[in-house]
């Protein structure tokens, strides 16, 4: 059987999703055609990295991401440092023959991303995003019924990712609220992937109209000396689709009283869909073809069940009717990253993805900073 052997690079929140899903892809996919073996993990604090080797049967551990580039028994590499090392990570990764697999944003700033997809064709590795809210069952059920024209002419929308992280001011701030390593604020990290799962469901943007908020502008670092934010903790779009949409869209981390809440509710003419991942086993669909009966009839919202309803191999593993978690559509995300590179076919959400929603964010902070409106 053929192996895909992989490297990691950055061994902290997402090295550990990650690794989740590589070793358990193999329980929830049967019948798969390729083994994964875990060759080494990288982590710029040498502990983490060894860690994980001691514990997660990773072959090797190093604190220099180089020692992964020059293997020739890498097939693989996961980019999952802060956002500000993606770019140099990934172009490494290109130029060493790897297929790459990235967390978002695909880097700090749109040039940035044009260095990585001007040389895509070159090296003719694969390459994906993990944009995983796209590998929900529900969220794969409401692009088909909006594909399907079940919804109809889309009207409005209204989306949001809100988290609650940074409501507390004299909470330490860790790298995400640093421009130096996030290059953005909420924007960059929980508005990429509310942008980037309405880009999934209904296309292009025209137009954005957005304002940010950084709600202290002082709040401690983890040595306790008070440093300036520049970070924003607040992002507002109003955004024009080039379908014809228009809807707002909102990244918090000030939202208190969430956990890890992205919503989205779409309206067309023919009907309507919602969802919202803390309750990730329904799509709620409602079909305005339906006729209007005394006593209501049929008409009104309706819990579509999606629970683990994945096609095929996905799906014999908790069986379907399981409920699903965050955690599951990252492990789908990667199956499928990991069928393309062994059926070498291009992936998706690919890198030029990853660049169109950078240049979205950016965008949207160049309408904030002139306060007009920007075309795309
Ligand atoms: N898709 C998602 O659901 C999701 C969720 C959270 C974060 N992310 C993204 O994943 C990436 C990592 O975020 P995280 O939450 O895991 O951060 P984290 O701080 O938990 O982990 C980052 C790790 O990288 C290590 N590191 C830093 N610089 C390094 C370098 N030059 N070489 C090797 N290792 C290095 C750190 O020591 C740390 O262990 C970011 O791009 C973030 O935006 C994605």
């Amino acid at each position: 059987m053929d192996e895909i052997r992989v490297g990691i690079i950055g061994f902290g929140f997402m090295g550990k999703t990650h690794t989740y899903g590589y070793k358990t892809i193999p329980l929830y996919y049967s019948n798969l055609p390729f083994k994964v073996r875990l060759v080494m993990v990288c982590d710029a604090i040498k502990e983490a990295a060894q860690y994980a080797k001691d514990t997660l049967d990773f072959d090797f551990a190093t604190d220099n991401a180089d020692d992964i580039f020059c293997r020739d028994d890498i097939d693989v590499v996961n980019v999952c440092t802060p956002n500000i090392y993606h770019k140099d990570a990934v172009l490494k990764a290109l130029n060493a023959g790897k297929n790459v697999y990235c967390d978002k944003p695909l880097a700090t700033s749109f040039v940035e991303t044009k260095e990585i997809t001007g040389v895509l064709d070159q090296y003719g590795c694969i390459t994906q995003m993990a944009l995983q809210y796209r590998f929900f069952p529900a969220t794969m059920r409401a692009k088909k019924l909006i594909d399907e024209g079940r919804i109809g002419k889309i009207m409005s929308f209204r989306a949001c990712y809100l988290h609650s992280g940074s409501v507390d001011p004299n909470k330490a701030i860790g790298w995400k609220q640093d421009k130096k390593f996030g290059g953005g604020g909420v924007l960059f990290d929980l508005g990429s992937h509310v942008l980037d799962i309405m880009y999934y469901l209904l296309g292009e943007y025209a137009s954005v109209f957005a304002k940010t908020k950084v709600i202290y502008p002082q709040r401690p670092d983890k040595s306790g000396n008070i440093v300036d934010i520049e970070a924003d903790d607040l992002a507002f779009m109003v955004v024009n689709m080039k379908n014809g949409g228009t809807g707002t869209i909102e990244a918090s981390k000030v939202a208190t009283g969430t956990n890890d809440e992205l919503r989205f509710e779409i309206h067309g003419d023919k009907g309507s869909v919602r969802f919202n991942l803390m309750d990730p086993n329904w799509l709620e669909y409602y079909d305005n073809t339906i006729t209007e009966v005394p006593l209501g009839g049929d008409k009104g919202f309706k819990k579509i069940e999606c629970v683990q309803r994945f096609e095929k191999p996905g799906g014999s593993f908790p069986s379907s009717k399981f409920s699903i978690g965050w955690i599951r559509s990252h492990v789908h995300s990667l199956y499928s990253f990991l069928d393309c590179v062994y059926n070498k076919k291009q992936a998706s959400p690919s890198f030029r993805d990853g660049a169109y929603i950078q240049y979205v964010m950016e965008k949207a902070y160049q309408s904030d900073s002139e306060s007009r409106w920007i075309e795309l």
